[in-house]
């Protein structure tokens, strides 16, 4: 229902739009995020219209050990470009070892196996590893760059991933998952 809306003076005081605006852009102060605003603030969206979103993310800035947490419907999104050494690390590990061996890769077919390969980007692009934050136990958020393996760390019940987000030790019962992304160019990635 139209009505008139009437401003009362207090211009500049912070909305919830807002607030969720500065949020989202603390984290793009970290590596030059793009996330496609003009696009949803057109949309003025609805929860319908947001779990539909993608969004694209610059990953330029984001040099070999760094990562970056993007909000995608919803959840974090881990974006890490790994060193050779954490793609080494990653490669080593024997299929054998993992306790979930499935890739969780939406990328990939549901049986495609948890190699490190087709953890990540895949082919020329094994550095990047894009993956939901959310802890496949009971869903908090792991840190990065942490834990006995030096991938993620959950420290709400001590899960520990590996380089490739695989879950290695802890009560987690599996890797964390790969949302559908891909690269459209050689420094954006698109999720969703
Ligand atoms: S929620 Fe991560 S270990 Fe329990």
């Amino acid at each position: 229902m139209s009505g008139h809306e009437t401003t009362s003076g207090a211009e500049g005081g912070p909305t919830r739009r807002d607030f969720l605006y500065l949020t989202t852009g603390m984290a793009s102060a970290v590596g030059a995020v793009a996330v496609a605003w003009p696009f949803i603030d057109q949309m003025r969206p609805d929860a319908s219209t947001l779990a539909l979103a993608s969004i694209e993310v610059d990953v330029a800035a984001v040099e070999p050990g760094m990562s970056l947490t993007v909000k995608w419907r919803g959840k974090p999104v881990f974006i890490r470009n790994r060193t050779p050494e954490e793609v080494e690390a990653g490669k080593k590990v024997e299929m054998s070892d993992l306790k979930d061996p499935v890739a969780r890769n939406a990328n990939l077919p549901a049986d495609a196996t948890a190699s490190d390969i087709d953890r990540s980007a895949g082919e020329g692009k094994e550095n990047w590893i894009v993956m939901i934050g959310s802890c496949t136990h009971l869903g908090c958020v792991p840190l990065g760059q942490a834990g006995d393996f030096g991938g993620w760390f959950c420290p709400c019940h001590g899960s520990h991933y590996d380089t490739a987000g695989r879950i290695r030790k802890g009560p987690a019962p599996r890797n964390l998952d790969v949302p559908v992304f891909s690269f459209v160019s050689d420094t954006v990635i698109k999720i969703g």
